[in-house]
């Protein structure tokens, strides 16, 4: 392990800017107009109106201001003149209600975002407040709702596709945003309420954003291609995840404000530099998954010891999910837990292990034996560092990259990679929120890893215990794998399995087995995986998304496997 020094105090506050400094304005949080935005069937009426009885201000619904204005329905709108025509009402009859003063609460429809001259707007003085659900709940509210236009036909997938559109704009003009899943109006009310006359941005309590807080879109350095998601957890807490080419810049601003030191945990050959603006030291491990050794937390616990790191300080993870994952350790049990922030510099890294909290590091007898939930104070995905990632670990990326389209990412090729990055971000994060210790919703993420682990493991040939393939190569043609099984079992239809070969291929990624792949072997390793606790379990996809099944049925597995011998395909 090498150190390298580098002193530079800053002044922490001077680099926080919230939205309204950046802008020019000076008015607090507290006496903006506010304007609450999310998805078609989020709640948003509803805590729209509490909020603006709790805030004792008026309330104005967008959508009802159209109808009484017009004295028509939406739906009789759309139906006469169109969704275009029913839009510029929206953008007018957004402005005349964003003119109405700063007393005032504004409930949007689900679609006011599409529009860009409504973006432009909520990007200037207005509160936004984001309202986020799961697309399960979602579903469940509206499926039955006749009076939204754009759901009649298909609502599970007019949300799926909608949510897919929005959710980078909505991220993009909010200042604050809060899950509601399982939680009370009054809750979700009480809580914007405290984070809107409290008027400031950040915390430094604890080092976890509690719900809604973090920087907002204008607060990083001003940068227009920057994209904040959040993860959302229990109890208030969350923590922004920073995405966008040269995201590593805003480190600094990130730094809990009690922070003195900096632990920068990184490895050999990533040479991505970051400065924490505060006092802080380099701490190199060695390069691979040996780095992640318990004797190697013992070697960086006691170099911080002796650096006099104390309760307060901090770790940065900067490298991918190897680093993170022992960062991210070290962070959780020196002086039972201090912060940590994820730089992540692998795509592997910045789509999935670096959010949700896991880390740990392996033993001679397994992967990941020894470990803990410890989340992050904010993780930063710039993926501008990718280029140079070598092209094979890259690859490997794209393996779990694929996986996310069919966790509701839909088509994610046609986004540009930080919006890719980030809407991968988003499913993780949801995810996350919904089962932040793996309990149950969390082994979704498995999609495509009881055959990807088994490959790996059987791909193990020197003593050193290291695999020969890459982790998300061996995940892609699980996923090829999970659909061949799925469709066995009259889960999902031919068109379905075409497409997860279609996404699989369109990464110009292996489908097939290794040669001479011990199809026996592997069915024995399918049995050792973490999830078989009631017998052979996968994640496969089906009529309601992708969940666990037990699949006990050893032949049908071993014929799926002949489907996809290196020569069949
Ligand atoms: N905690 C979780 O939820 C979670 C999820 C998935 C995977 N993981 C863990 O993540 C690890 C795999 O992560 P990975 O695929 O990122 O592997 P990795 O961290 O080993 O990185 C791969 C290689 O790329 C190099 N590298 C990384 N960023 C670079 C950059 N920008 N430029 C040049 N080189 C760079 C690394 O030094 C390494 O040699 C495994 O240990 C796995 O267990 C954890």
């Amino acid at each position: 392990m090498t150190q390298d020094h580098h002193n530079r105090p800053v002044e922490q506050a001077a680099e926080r800017s919230t939205k309204q400094e950046s802008e020019g304005f000076t008015e607090q949080w507290s006496e903006r107009c506010i304007v609450i935005v999310g998805m078609t069937g989020v709640g948003k009426s509803t805590i729209g109106a509490h909020l603006a009885r709790q805030l004792a201000r008026r309330f104005v619904d967008l959508d009802h201001y159209i109808v009484e204005k017009t004295g028509k329905t939406i739906p009789q709108i759309f139906a006469e003149k169109g969704e275009s025509v029913f839009r510029l009402l929206e953008a007018r009859a957004l402005e005349e209600c964003l003119a109405l003063g700063s007393d005032v609460v504004v409930s949007t429809g689900g679609g006011a975002i599409v529009t860009p001259s409504n973006r432009q707007l909520l990007q200037g003085t207005p509160l936004v407040v984001w309202l986020r659900a799961d697309l399960e709940d979602l579903i469940g509210r509206v499926s039955h709702d006749t009076s939204r236009p754009l759901l009649v036909d298909d609502p599970q997938a007019a949300l799926e596709r909608l949510s897919q559109e929005r959710g980078p704009w909505y991220s993009q003009v909010a200042d604050l945003s809060i899950v509601t899943a399982d939680k009370a109006i009054p809750e979700i009310v009480d809580s914007l309420v405290t984070r809107i006359t409290a008027d400031s941005p950040l915390s430094t309590d604890g080092g976890e954003y509690s719900a809604g807080e973090g920087p907002s879109q204008d607060s990083l350095g001003g940068s227009a291609t920057m994209i904040i998601e959040r993860v959302q957890l229990d109890r208030g807490r969350s923590y922004p995840v920073i995405v966008g080419p040269g995201a590593r810049h805003e480190l600094a601003g990130l730094i809990p404000d009690d922070v003195r030191k900096v632990a920068i945990v990184t490895q050999q050959g990533i040479d991505v530099a970051v400065d924490p603006g505060v006092d802080h030291q380099v701490f190199m491990v060695e390069d691979g998954e040996r780095a992640k050794r318990l004797t190697v937390v013992e070697d960086l616990a006691r170099a911080f010891a002796q650096w006099g790191m104390t309760r307060h300080d901090a770790v940065v993870a900067v490298g991918g999910g190897v680093v993170t994952d022992l960062g991210g350790f070290v962070a959780a049990t020196y002086h039972r837990g201090i912060k940590v922030i994820h730089v992540s510099t692998s795509l592997l890294g910045q789509i999935d292990a670096s959010i949700g909290g896991k880390c740990g590091v392996n033993l001679v007898e397994g992967k990941n034996l020894v470990g803990a939930f410890w989340q992050p104070t904010a993780v930063i995905c710039d993926t501008e560092v990718l280029s140079s990632l070598p092209s094979r670990e890259f690859r490997s990326g794209l393996g779990e990259l694929a996986k996310y389209h069919f966790l509701g990412g839909g088509d994610l090729q046609l986004l540009d990679l930080p919006k890719r990055v980030a809407a991968c971000v988003r499913i993780k994060a949801d995810v996350v929120a919904a089962d932040e210790r793996e309990g149950g919703k969390r082994a979704i993420l498995n999609y495509g890893h009881t055959l990807g682990h088994a490959l790996e493991t059987a791909s193990v040939t020197g003593s050193d215990g290291a695999y020969a393939i890459r982790h998300g190569e061996a995940v892609a043609i699980g996923l090829i794998y999970a659909a061949e099984v799925a469709f066995a079992l009259g889960r999902i239809d031919e068109a379905r399995l075409a497409e997860h070969r279609r996404v699989v291929h369109g990464y110009e990624l292996e489908t097939q087995l290794p040669p001479d792949s011990d199809h026996h072997e592997l069915v024995q390793l399918f049995k050792r995986d973490k999830k078989a606790v009631h017998g052979i379990t996968f994640v496969l996809d089906g009529p309601l998304g992708v969940e666990p099944v037990v699949v006990n049925d050893e032949d049908l597995l071993l014929e799926c496997l002949s489907k996809m011998e290196h020569d069949r395909i």
